[in-house]
């Protein structure tokens, strides 16, 4: 990462520690790794996300409803799953650091150095050369095409290690590129070994009857059971989508980058079960649908790309990611799956229950094909921390720090904040508050100045603030301040209650869509 954009990645994690966004887990007992507690306004922000999505799921489809089922589930759903064989990743120990990584990181970091050097080449030929031609230069130079050389081999040798979980291969790999510990910057490594990410507990109060269990490292095989109940109950008919929401938990062997990767998260997935033969429309459909889902929040649509999966999950035919613009680069923020038939397949198989679709318009039984739409809350919630923070300079020369989160997302929506603590104007305010909080999540103070009071809403990302002075007690007006362009408007306390609610609305959010 840049300096530049690792020093705004430090001053976001500190500022959403400040304003009570995410405190580290258990902090008094010095935090637990990658695991976050949601503060107050952290919290907020994440139920209004959880909103956006689930209307748009539950709301805007008719054909989608949505459930909530149980974070523990009979251990054989992971066996039919294939997590228990195959949700794996290869790690290695630096054995005079004690450090612990994941090897293919640790091959794709090597590789990212190479192209580092190809890059620093450019910059420096681009110097040197006037009317510099990049692709003629890139295509010819012999140092490059070196580097490129052994990028393209070491992509392909990884793919394959990975592709034949040949972990003696992958050592050799590491070996090859003389990849060395960041820590202890030695190549004394262990061999490579695959390690489940599943977290295991036991289910019973006797330790010999106990069963091993397992917390679901995703949400979407509770969606994968319930499939018949669901179709059944409520009368779905193909297509149909279930939604949910929860909890996933994950060992990860590098857990870093904040919320970014945590081993407790949350997703928000929808499986999309269609008739077979017709999966590859409806992935289309939801990836374009998704993406707009994504840009209609208005973080900056440059800010999203897509990235194809080339190499495919042993259960899926085609897959992709959308990936946001974090602070550290383009990353993985929802991934779009067509995941045939496998998981109801292998869930028939291993309980012996039929799970199969009854289509009344072709008189015939099938197992649908599933698209799964799955993006991780706790990214979201970071895309919008990270991309609404600013630190701004302003005309009269004084420095504010702002988050414009979007409006229908913000903590708060309003601030209500009287003059003075006399005259009737706490009184006058908090009779206000009481006709707006039904509607809008609204915050009260009185202490301070009023300008400290606004630039503490602004570091929350309040959208508005309103002011009670001496004039509303004489006209039953009000000052209305715009956190993003800091404007005040006068404007009727009859008025504000239908003004704030169209500004902050989710459901006018997704009018957008
Ligand atoms: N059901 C499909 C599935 O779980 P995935 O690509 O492994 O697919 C989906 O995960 C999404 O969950 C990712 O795009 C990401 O947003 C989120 N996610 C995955 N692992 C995570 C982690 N350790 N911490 C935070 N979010 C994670």
């Amino acid at each position: 990462m840049a300096n530049q954009e690792d020093n705004l990645f430090k001053n976001v994690i500190s500022h959403a520690k400040e304003y009570g966004f995410i405190f580290p887990s258990s902090e008094i007992y010095d935090g637990l790794s990658a695991v976050y507690d949601y503060g107050q306004n952290g919290a907020e922000l994440k139920n209004n996300i959880k909103e956006y999505w689930w209307k748009f799921m539950t709301l805007l489809h008719d054909n989608i409803v949505g459930i909530d089922s149980a974070i523990f589930m009979h251990p054989t759903t992971w066996k039919a799953s294939g997590h228990v064989d195959a949700f794996n990743d290869p790690m290695i120990d630096n054995k005079d650091s004690k450090k612990r990584y994941r090897a293919d990181v640790l091959v794709e970091d090597a590789v990212a150095k190479l192209q580092d050097k190809i890059d620093k080449e450019v910059e420096k030929a681009a110097k040197r050369f006037e009317n510099f031609d990049r692709s003629m230069f890139v295509s010819t130079n012999a140092r490059v095409l070196e580097y490129q050389k052994k990028i393209d081999e070491a992509n392909e040798r990884l793919k394959a290690a990975m592709n034949n979980s040949d972990m003696a291969a992958m050592k050799q790999l590491i070996e090859d590129l003389e990849v060395t510990c960041p820590i202890s910057g030695t190549r004394n490594w262990t061999e490579v070994r695959q390690f489940n990410l599943m977290f295991s507990t036991e289910m019973g109060s006797v330790a010999e009857d106990a069963n091993k269990i397992y917390l679901r490292p995703e949400t979407a095989q509770g969606i994968f059971v319930n499939f018949l109940n669901v179709q059944k109950t409520g009368r779905m008919k193909i297509p149909f989508g279930i939604a949910q929401i929860g909890k996933a938990f994950r060992n990860e062997i590098v857990a870093r980058q904040f919320i970014f990767r945590m081993r407790e998260f949350e997703q928000m997935e929808m499986q999309f079960f269609v008739k077979p033969g017709e999966e590859m429309k409806w992935y289309e459909y939801w990836k374009e649908k998704r993406m707009q889902w994504h840009k209609t929040l208005g973080l900056g649509d440059g800010n999203y790309r897509y990235h194809d999966h080339l190499n495919l999950a042993h259960y899926a035919n085609a897959a992709c990611d959308i990936q946001f613009n974090f602070p550290m680069g383009f990353k993985e923020l929802e991934g779009i799956h067509s995941r045939t038939d496998f998981d109801l397949k292998s869930h028939e198989k291993f309980s012996g229950k039929k799970l199969q679709y009854f289509d009344t318009e072709d008189n015939q039984n099938y197992i649908p094909y599933v698209v799964e739409t799955s993006v991780g809350l706790d990214r979201m919630f970071l895309s919008v921390l990270s991309s609404s923070y600013k630190e701004e300079k302003l005309e009269d020369g004084s420095e504010r720090v702002v988050l414009r989160i979007p409006a229908p997302l913000a903590p708060n929506k309003v601030a209500i904040l009287p003059l003075t603590k006399k005259d009737g104007l706490p009184e006058k305010a908090m009779e206000i508050m009481n006709e707006l909080k039904f509607d809008l999540r609204c915050f009260y103070e009185e202490k301070d100045a009023i300008g400290k009071r606004y630039r503490r809403q602004d570091a929350i990302g309040t959208p508005y603030c309103i002011t009670i002075d001496h004039q509303t007690l004489q006209d039953n007006t009000v000052t209305v301040r715009d956190r993003d362009t800091m404007k005040q408007e006068r404007i009727a306390v009859c008025e504000l209650r239908l003004k704030l609610i169209d500004a902050c609305s989710i459901n006018n959010l997704l009018r957008r869509i």
